[in-house]
Protein backbone atom coordinates (compact mmCIF):
# COMPACT_ATOMS: atom_id res chain seq x y z
CA UNK A 1 0.00 0.00 0.00
CA UNK A 2 1.38 3.52 -1.00
CA UNK A 3 0.30 6.75 0.93
CA UNK A 4 1.26 10.35 0.28
CA UNK A 5 0.84 12.49 3.26
CA UNK A 6 0.97 16.40 2.36
CA UNK A 7 3.20 18.71 5.37
CA UNK A 8 5.25 16.10 6.55
CA UNK A 9 7.78 18.33 8.24
CA UNK A 10 6.37 18.94 11.51
CA UNK A 11 3.11 18.29 13.89
CA UNK A 12 0.09 15.93 12.57
CA UNK A 13 1.85 15.43 8.98
CA UNK A 14 4.96 13.33 10.54
CA UNK A 15 2.71 11.23 13.05
CA UNK A 16 0.85 10.31 10.27
CA UNK A 17 3.86 9.49 7.99
CA UNK A 18 5.52 7.92 10.64
CA UNK A 19 1.85 5.87 12.03
CA UNK A 20 1.86 4.82 8.57
CA UNK A 21 5.34 3.47 7.71
CA UNK A 22 5.18 1.51 11.36
CA UNK A 23 2.25 -0.32 9.67
CA UNK A 24 4.19 -1.42 6.90
CA UNK A 25 2.84 1.51 4.29
CA UNK A 26 5.39 3.02 1.66
CA UNK A 27 4.86 6.77 2.84
CA UNK A 28 5.79 9.76 0.42
CA UNK A 29 5.52 12.90 1.76
CA UNK A 30 6.03 16.44 1.00
CA UNK A 31 7.32 19.60 2.51
CA UNK A 32 7.76 23.35 1.76
CA UNK A 33 10.94 23.26 3.26
CA UNK A 34 12.73 21.30 5.84
CA UNK A 35 11.51 17.89 7.31
CA UNK A 36 11.78 16.96 10.66
CA UNK A 37 14.04 13.80 11.03
CA UNK A 38 11.50 11.28 12.25
CA UNK A 39 9.68 11.77 8.68
CA UNK A 40 13.06 11.45 6.93
CA UNK A 41 13.03 7.78 8.28
CA UNK A 42 9.39 7.33 7.76
CA UNK A 43 9.09 8.68 3.77
CA UNK A 44 10.71 6.92 1.10
CA UNK A 45 10.71 9.86 -1.12
CA UNK A 46 10.16 13.68 -0.20
CA UNK A 47 8.40 16.37 -2.57
CA UNK A 48 8.70 19.61 -2.53
CA UNK A 49 5.35 21.13 -2.05
CA UNK A 50 3.82 24.66 -1.19
CA UNK A 51 0.12 24.63 -1.66
CA UNK A 52 -0.27 28.27 -1.91
CA UNK A 53 2.00 28.37 -5.42
CA UNK A 54 -0.06 26.23 -8.14
CA UNK A 55 3.12 26.18 -10.31
CA UNK A 56 4.59 24.09 -7.03
CA UNK A 57 1.75 22.17 -7.12
CA UNK A 58 1.72 21.35 -10.41
CA UNK A 59 5.70 20.32 -10.81
CA UNK A 60 4.95 17.94 -7.45
CA UNK A 61 1.85 16.15 -9.56
CA UNK A 62 4.05 16.05 -11.82
CA UNK A 63 6.99 14.35 -9.93
CA UNK A 64 4.66 11.67 -8.17
CA UNK A 65 3.74 10.96 -11.86
CA UNK A 66 6.91 10.09 -12.60
CA UNK A 67 7.05 7.54 -9.88
CA UNK A 68 4.69 5.59 -11.99
CA UNK A 69 2.85 3.80 -8.99
CA UNK A 70 -0.75 3.54 -7.95
CA UNK A 71 -1.71 5.76 -4.53
CA UNK A 72 -3.52 4.24 -2.19
CA UNK A 73 -3.99 7.09 0.43
CA UNK A 74 -3.61 10.50 -0.33
CA UNK A 75 -3.59 12.56 3.57
CA UNK A 76 -4.33 16.07 2.79
CA UNK A 77 -2.72 16.99 5.95
CA UNK A 78 -0.77 20.58 5.25
CA UNK A 79 -2.58 23.91 6.74
CA UNK A 80 -2.29 26.98 8.13
CA UNK A 81 -4.28 29.49 10.37
CA UNK A 82 -4.31 33.14 10.51
CA UNK A 83 -1.19 33.30 12.42
CA UNK A 84 0.82 31.52 10.37
CA UNK A 85 0.60 34.19 7.63
CA UNK A 86 0.99 36.78 10.03
CA UNK A 87 -2.29 37.71 11.50
CA UNK A 88 -2.40 39.11 15.33
CA UNK A 89 -5.48 37.32 17.20
CA UNK A 90 -7.04 40.75 16.70
CA UNK A 91 -7.00 40.47 13.11
CA UNK A 92 -8.35 37.38 12.74
CA UNK A 93 -11.92 38.26 13.38
CA UNK A 94 -14.59 38.58 10.68
CA UNK A 95 -14.30 43.12 11.35
CA UNK A 96 -10.95 42.90 10.64
CA UNK A 97 -9.57 40.30 8.71
CA UNK A 98 -7.19 41.42 5.66
CA UNK A 99 -8.27 40.45 2.81
CA UNK A 100 -4.78 38.62 1.59
CA UNK A 101 -4.98 36.64 4.97
CA UNK A 102 -8.40 35.28 4.17
CA UNK A 103 -7.59 34.78 0.54
CA UNK A 104 -4.04 32.75 1.92
CA UNK A 105 -6.00 30.40 4.00
CA UNK A 106 -8.34 29.85 1.15
CA UNK A 107 -5.46 29.32 -0.86
CA UNK A 108 -3.66 26.77 0.98
CA UNK A 109 -6.24 24.82 2.96
CA UNK A 110 -8.52 24.27 0.50
CA UNK A 111 -8.02 25.13 -2.79
CA UNK A 112 -4.48 23.41 -2.98
CA UNK A 113 -5.85 20.20 -1.40
CA UNK A 114 -8.44 20.16 -4.49
CA UNK A 115 -5.53 20.73 -7.09
CA UNK A 116 -3.21 18.12 -5.60
CA UNK A 117 -6.13 15.83 -5.57
CA UNK A 118 -7.65 16.21 -9.06
CA UNK A 119 -3.88 15.89 -10.40
CA UNK A 120 -3.28 12.71 -8.81
CA UNK A 121 -7.10 10.95 -9.71
CA UNK A 122 -5.52 9.28 -12.26
CA UNK A 123 -2.91 7.15 -9.46
CA UNK A 124 -5.75 7.21 -7.18
CA UNK A 125 -7.90 5.41 -9.21
CA UNK A 126 -5.42 2.68 -10.38
CA UNK A 127 -5.16 1.63 -6.59
CA UNK A 128 -7.43 -1.12 -5.52
CA UNK A 129 -9.75 0.78 -2.64
CA UNK A 130 -8.44 4.40 -2.91
CA UNK A 131 -9.05 7.44 -0.04
CA UNK A 132 -8.79 10.65 -0.11
CA UNK A 133 -8.56 12.09 3.32
CA UNK A 134 -8.56 16.10 3.96
CA UNK A 135 -7.67 17.08 6.86
CA UNK A 136 -10.38 19.38 7.80
CA UNK A 137 -11.40 20.61 11.15
CA UNK A 138 -14.66 21.41 13.80
CA UNK A 139 -13.86 24.86 12.73
CA UNK A 140 -15.47 24.40 9.56
CA UNK A 141 -18.51 23.50 11.03
CA UNK A 142 -20.77 26.68 11.66
CA UNK A 143 -22.68 24.67 14.99
CA UNK A 144 -18.98 24.85 16.41
CA UNK A 145 -18.08 28.32 14.83
CA UNK A 146 -21.32 29.69 17.11
CA UNK A 147 -19.47 28.59 20.47
CA UNK A 148 -15.39 28.79 19.54
CA UNK A 149 -12.98 29.95 16.93
CA UNK A 150 -12.82 33.63 15.53
CA UNK A 151 -10.14 33.27 12.79
CA UNK A 152 -13.15 33.60 9.88
CA UNK A 153 -9.82 32.80 7.51
CA UNK A 154 -9.71 29.79 8.81
CA UNK A 155 -13.18 28.49 9.31
CA UNK A 156 -14.00 29.63 5.60
CA UNK A 157 -11.58 27.51 4.20
CA UNK A 158 -11.84 24.17 6.62
CA UNK A 159 -15.86 24.46 5.85
CA UNK A 160 -14.92 24.98 2.16
CA UNK A 161 -12.30 22.03 2.93
CA UNK A 162 -15.26 20.06 3.75
CA UNK A 163 -17.80 20.76 1.11
CA UNK A 164 -14.50 20.18 -1.27
CA UNK A 165 -15.03 16.43 -0.17
CA UNK A 166 -18.36 16.00 -0.33
CA UNK A 167 -18.55 17.60 -4.06
CA UNK A 168 -15.61 15.00 -5.00
CA UNK A 169 -16.98 12.50 -3.55
CA UNK A 170 -20.10 12.77 -6.00
CA UNK A 171 -17.91 13.09 -9.13
CA UNK A 172 -15.74 10.42 -7.92
CA UNK A 173 -17.70 7.64 -6.86
CA UNK A 174 -14.62 5.40 -7.32
CA UNK A 175 -12.26 6.83 -4.97
CA UNK A 176 -13.55 7.51 -0.98
CA UNK A 177 -13.37 11.08 0.06
CA UNK A 178 -13.80 12.29 3.68
CA UNK A 179 -13.15 15.05 5.55
CA UNK A 180 -11.73 14.65 9.09
CA UNK A 181 -11.68 16.48 12.36
CA UNK A 182 -8.54 15.52 14.23
CA UNK A 183 -8.84 16.56 17.00
CA UNK A 184 -7.97 19.71 19.03
CA UNK A 185 -3.98 18.28 18.93
CA UNK A 186 -0.54 19.19 20.57
CA UNK A 187 1.24 20.78 17.65
CA UNK A 188 2.53 24.47 16.43
CA UNK A 189 -0.97 24.96 15.85
CA UNK A 190 -3.09 23.43 18.61
CA UNK A 191 -0.44 24.33 20.88
CA UNK A 192 0.49 23.09 24.26
CA UNK A 193 -2.91 23.15 26.04
CA UNK A 194 -4.43 21.28 23.34
CA UNK A 195 -6.60 17.98 24.06
CA UNK A 196 -4.13 15.05 22.05
CA UNK A 197 -1.01 14.17 21.54
CA UNK A 198 -0.16 14.19 18.48
CA UNK A 199 1.15 10.73 18.51
CA UNK A 200 -2.71 9.52 19.72
CA UNK A 201 -4.48 11.55 17.00
CA UNK A 202 -2.27 10.05 14.36
CA UNK A 203 -2.70 6.39 15.27
CA UNK A 204 -6.58 6.97 16.08
CA UNK A 205 -6.84 9.28 12.22
CA UNK A 206 -5.10 6.30 10.92
CA UNK A 207 -7.20 3.45 12.52
CA UNK A 208 -10.05 5.29 10.87
CA UNK A 209 -8.44 5.78 7.08
CA UNK A 210 -7.37 2.31 6.56
CA UNK A 211 -11.11 0.88 7.62
CA UNK A 212 -13.03 3.60 5.71
CA UNK A 213 -15.92 1.73 3.70
CA UNK A 214 -17.47 3.10 0.42
CA UNK A 215 -20.99 4.24 2.25
CA UNK A 216 -18.48 6.52 4.16
CA UNK A 217 -17.25 8.86 1.30
CA UNK A 218 -18.05 11.90 0.82
CA UNK A 219 -18.84 12.48 4.98
CA UNK A 220 -17.26 14.65 7.69
CA UNK A 221 -15.70 12.24 10.55
CA UNK A 222 -14.31 12.67 13.77
CA UNK A 223 -10.75 10.98 14.44
CA UNK A 224 -12.22 7.57 15.01
CA UNK A 225 -13.92 7.93 11.49
CA UNK A 226 -17.30 8.06 13.50
CA UNK A 227 -19.66 11.23 12.06
CA UNK A 228 -18.61 14.28 13.15
CA UNK A 229 -21.14 15.84 15.94
CA UNK A 230 -20.34 19.08 16.63
N1 LIG B 1 -3.63 20.96 15.75
C1 LIG B 1 -4.96 20.99 15.86
O1 LIG B 1 -5.54 21.08 16.97
C2 LIG B 1 -5.81 20.87 14.63
C3 LIG B 1 -7.19 20.83 14.78
C4 LIG B 1 -8.00 20.70 13.66
C5 LIG B 1 -7.42 20.60 12.41
N2 LIG B 1 -6.07 20.66 12.28
C6 LIG B 1 -5.52 20.54 10.93
O2 LIG B 1 -4.54 19.52 10.92
C7 LIG B 1 -3.56 19.80 9.89
C8 LIG B 1 -2.16 19.70 10.49
O3 LIG B 1 -2.06 20.73 11.48
P1 LIG B 1 -0.93 20.76 12.59
O4 LIG B 1 -1.61 20.92 13.87
O5 LIG B 1 0.04 19.66 12.37
O6 LIG B 1 -0.27 22.16 12.21
P2 LIG B 1 1.23 22.66 12.21
O7 LIG B 1 1.99 22.01 13.29
O8 LIG B 1 1.14 24.13 12.15
O9 LIG B 1 1.79 22.09 10.80
C9 LIG B 1 1.26 22.59 9.61
C10 LIG B 1 1.84 21.82 8.44
O10 LIG B 1 1.29 22.36 7.23
C11 LIG B 1 2.38 22.76 6.37
N3 LIG B 1 2.05 23.93 5.58
C12 LIG B 1 1.66 25.16 5.99
N4 LIG B 1 1.51 25.97 4.95
C13 LIG B 1 1.82 25.25 3.84
C14 LIG B 1 1.89 25.55 2.46
N5 LIG B 1 1.65 26.77 1.97
N6 LIG B 1 2.23 24.56 1.60
C15 LIG B 1 2.52 23.32 2.06
N7 LIG B 1 2.51 22.99 3.36
C16 LIG B 1 2.17 23.95 4.24
C17 LIG B 1 3.51 23.09 7.33
O11 LIG B 1 4.75 23.09 6.64
P3 LIG B 1 5.96 24.07 7.10
O12 LIG B 1 6.70 23.34 8.18
O13 LIG B 1 6.75 24.25 5.86
O14 LIG B 1 5.34 25.36 7.59
C18 LIG B 1 3.36 21.96 8.34
O15 LIG B 1 3.90 20.76 7.83
C19 LIG B 1 -3.90 21.18 9.35
O16 LIG B 1 -4.65 21.06 8.15
C20 LIG B 1 -4.77 21.78 10.45
O17 LIG B 1 -5.66 22.76 9.96
C21 LIG B 1 -5.25 20.79 13.35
Amino acid sequence: MRALVTGVGRGLGAAIATELAGRGVTVIGTARRSVAPEAERSCTQIVQLDLADRSSIAAAIDEVHTMGEPIDVLVNNAGLDGRAVGASEHDRGPLDIDPDVFMRQIEVNALGPLLLSRGLVDLLLAANTPKIVNISSQLGHPEVVLRTGRDVGYNASKAALTTTSATLARELPGIIVVAVHPGWVRTDMGGPDAALGVEESAARLVDAMLALRAEQTGRFLDVDGNPFAP
